[in-house]
């Protein structure tokens, strides 16, 4: 099933759009482009995908039909210890279209899984690639679960789709359309700062961790601790039980809820 998206010019990023049925990965994809000198603003967008490419080697289910599968080719002049932030960056967007656009209560898990009553809707992938000392550029991969009706067993207890949380079928373009103008708008605050300030209030309001016990799985043992929100690096600050204040970096270590997956 075809997605017709235009290219567009969304306030601050000008989009052009490529389109496939099927491909291994939006991101494999969207690297080769960006190789061959595709131009910021980007688009790579797949019905399906055969190889889709999950955080930490894991696979995305990407099955035809119902889903956003699609990668953003960003060239930003930026150092790139600050590249991970673009990452928050999609997540505060998608969050924001699904609350705006369709009025659900969408939230962030920490830094950028988008969940709505508990369940992931969304995963984004951000990839960078070098050139010299410097960023040549970034791919930001998301995928969004839009009208999915049924997920495989083992993620079933934990993944939803927008359609299941609106209770009606949704038009993907509307959504991708909706993006643009989310990205383009927090994109440009984000290179405005130089970092997340600008948006770390929209960010912490939606922040489904903020005030609540986690568990942090840090490779060198695992603590317990409140979040209390992110800062302008994007670092989660966690009040441990002894009272001290330590500030998470995302590549290091994911959080749980005390319960489960939030
Ligand atoms: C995660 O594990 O939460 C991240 C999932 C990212 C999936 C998207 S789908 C579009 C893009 N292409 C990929 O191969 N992965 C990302």
């Amino acid at each position: 099933m075809r997605i017709e998206v235009d290219s567009s010019s969304s306030r601050f990023l000008n989009y052009s759009v490529l389109y496939k049925e099927e491909v291994d990965s939006t991101n494999i994809w969207a690297k080769a482009v960006a190789q061959q000198g595709g131009p910021e603003g980007t688009v790579l967008l797949a019905d399906a995908q055969t190889a889709g490419k999950g955080r930490k080697g894991r696979t995305w289910v990407s099955s035809p039909s119902h889903s956003i599968y699609m990668s953003l080719i960003l060239r930003p002049d930026i150092l790139p210890e600050k590249a991970s932030m673009l990452t928050l960056v999609m997540g505060l967007s998608v969050t924001q279209v699904c609350r705006n656009l369709l009025d659900l209560d969408a939230k962030i898990k920490w830094p950028n899984d988008v969940v709505i009553s508990g369940k992931k809707v969304c995963g984004i992938l951000t990839e960078m690639c070098m050139q010299g000392s410097a960023i040549d550029y970034v791919v930001a991969g998301i995928g969004i679960n839009v009208n999915t009706k049924e997920f495989p067993e083992e993620i079933r207890h934990m993944a939803t789709s927008l359609s299941i949380e609106a209770g009606r079928e949704i038009q993907r373009e509307e959504i991708i359309k909706a993006l643009f103008w989310q990205i383009s708008s927090n994109y440009e605050k984000f290179l405005k700062a130089g970092n997340l300030e600008i948006l770390v209030e929209a960010y912490n309001k939606v922040l489904i961790n903020k005030d609540r016990e986690i568990r942090v799985l840090d490779p060198k043992g695992e603590y317990r601790g409140i979040a209390a929100g992110i800062n302008a690096k994007g670092e989660l600050l966690v009040t441990k039980e002894d009272g001290s204040c330590v500030e998470v970096y995302a590549g290091e270590v994911s959080v749980r809820g005390i319960y489960g997956y939030v």
